[in-house]
């Protein structure tokens, strides 16, 4: 026995040390970990059981009949965060540069698979130059059985990624499906193709950083959602992010551990609105007096800055947050705005995490490149993914709750099951000034004073429509309330919907406006 477990154990170190010492000093160097030394920071301490280690990849070309590693470039199982089960993959870029092969793919489908069958999590640590070049249509494959995995757990239960490393190819398309995609600033790219072939293709000279590095895609393209310093910051936040999200789409997310009061009112909220109408807040503001010890894990938030999402607690209970911003773009709401927020709501709505919108928007930007770049399709996506949720849905009108914006975020009408105003609200078709060019035009260019009427009739609709009372009065508001009060009224309405049952009609599935 003893000599059968000598070359287990040799076999056991064989496979820890991916492609070899001068390749792990070459990571290294990059400023970069390696795939275990990335799981060790993600799990439990001894929580990780490793799966496949022994597994080698099975091309004979080009060279590759002479060199195998143990576990092919990704090391794969499951391991605990907080005490709860997750299932991972880590990609090795020390391997092949951490291609994939069609034994690798076959690792990350076991993963996949056991993680749909028991309901938690999958985690991906990508650090991978895509399709193993080697293996040919064979690597192709193995990448669409991956997709196809993401694809049916969507909605079942959570999938997150890390980019840590230069992604390319298929080794973007299947964290593009995945939840929330995390990068680390300065190591961390994903493209299509690289800057050579871009160079090829379009002429166009781009440097990596430029082309798909972390900042690129938290601010330009939206393909990230978080980008942090360091590896081990992105990897210590994908851990805070499980204070937040459940196991699977019919598991409870996790209760918060704060201590916040759950019927503290908040003296400051009284000042957070200017008088001025037209003065921009910082939403975060309200947000943060608002919920549990003002912990809000923000989502996309170097990306269309103009809405807010993100995760907290209120009284303990797990929700997502959806806010127009006004201090950006007076929180008008956009392409990317609306991308942004619908695929969050879309988010918290298959993962039972109810969602309360704070609303101060304008309305939707005009101009040409909106309409031409498809406002109204995009503009549809939001509505349609509030109209879909049927978690508990509450919604703060803080202020301007004006146009198609106002049924959009959240509305009465489409089935938000809590809706309530600040007394600075202003609920109408249009704001003052815009409502009385429209319908007052020719009066004003008559009159002997245009200034003077103008100023009459905005005080005259502001009296009569820019306010919350027109709605109240219809039942579209449930009430309008003491803004000091905004965190004991949430909390004892979200207890309320604790029990809440809604669903939408049986189909096959619907036809977002994509
Ligand atoms: C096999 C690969 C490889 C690949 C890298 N290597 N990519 N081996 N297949 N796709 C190997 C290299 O030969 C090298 O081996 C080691 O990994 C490290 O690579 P370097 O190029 O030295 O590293 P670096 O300079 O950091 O550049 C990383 C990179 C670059 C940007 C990822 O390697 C690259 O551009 N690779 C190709 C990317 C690509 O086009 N992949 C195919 C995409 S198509 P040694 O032995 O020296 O350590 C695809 C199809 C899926 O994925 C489509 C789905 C829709």
């Amino acid at each position: 026995m003893r000599d059968k477990l000598e070359i287990l154990e040799r076999r056991i170190a064989e496979s820890e040390q991916g492609g070899g010492e001068k390749r792990v000093k070459a990571q290294h160097a990059k400023g970069k970990l390696s795939a275990r030394e990335r799981l060790d920071l993600l799990l439990d301490d001894g929580s990780f059981v490793e799966f496949d280690r022994f597994v080698v990849h099975r091309s004979n070309d080009f060279g590759l009949e002479d060199e195998k590693y143990y576990g092919d470039g990704v090391v794969t199982g499951y391991g605990r965060i907080d005490g709860r089960l997750v299932y991972v993959f880590s990609q090795d870029f020390t391997v092949f540069g951490g291609s994939l092969s069609e034994a690798f793919a076959e690792k990350i489908c076991k993963v996949m698979d056991l993680a749909m069958r028991n309901g938690a999590p999958v985690i991906g640590l990508n650090d991978s130059g895509g399709a193993r070049i080697q293996e040919g249509v064979v690597s192709l494959g193995g990448y669409a059985d991956i997709f196809l995995r993401n694809t049916l757990a969507s909605g079942v239960v959570p999938q997150i990624s890390a980019i840590l490393g230069p992604c390319a190819g298929g080794a973007v398309y299947s964290p593009a499906i995945t939840d929330f995609i995390y990068m680390a600033r300065g190591t961390s790219y994903m493209f299509v193709t690289g800057p050579n072939v871009v160079k090829t293709v379009t002429h166009e000279d781009v440097t990596m950083e430029q082309l798909g590095g972390a900042d690129t895609h938290a601010g330009t393209s939206g393909v990230a959602h978080f980008v942090y310093e360091s590896e081990p910051a992105t990897i210590a936040a994908i851990r805070q992010l499980f204070q937040y999200i459940p196991q699977n789409n019919v598991d409870d997310p996790p209760r918060g551990r704060g201590t916040d009061p759950r019927d503290r009112r908040d003296e400051a909220l009284l000042d957070v609105v200017p008088d001025n109408a037209n003065k921009p807040y910082d939403m975060h503001d309200v947000i943060r007096r608002v919920i549990d010890d003002g912990e809000f894990y923000e989502v996309q938030r170097e990306y269309a800055a103009n809405i807010l999402c993100g995760f907290a607690h209120l009284g303990g209970v797990s929700v997502g947050i959806v806010a127009n911003q006004p201090a950006i773009l007076a929180g008008v709401l956009d392409i990317a705005a609306s991308l942004k927020a619908a695929r969050f709501i879309r988010f918290c709505d298959a993962f039972n995490i109810p969602i309360v919108t704070f609303e101060d928007v304008p309305g939707f930007l005009p101009g040409t490149a909106q309409e031409h770049g498809g406002i109204i399709k995009h503009g549809a996506k939001l509505l349609y993914a509030y109209c879909e949720a049927t978690v508990p849905k509450l919604t703060v009108i803080t202020r301007k709750a004006y146009g198609g914006a106002y049924d959009v975020m959240s509305s009465k009408h489409i089935r938000g099951d809590f809706n309530i105003a600040w007394p600075t609200a202003e609920i109408a078709v249009m704001g003052p000034k815009g409502a009385v060019e429209i319908l007052f035009r020719k009066d004003i260019k008559d009159s002997a004073d245009p200034q003077a009427a103008t100023d009459a009739k905005v005080a005259e609709y502001t009296a009569k429509f820019a306010n919350p009372y027109v709605a109240a009065g219809r039942g579209y508001v449930d009430d309008i309330i003491d803004p000091r009060d905004t965190r004991p009224r949430l909390i004892d309405a979200l207890e309320t919907l604790r029990t809440k049952r809604d669903r939408n009609p049986p189909k096959k599935h619907g036809n977002l406006p994509l």
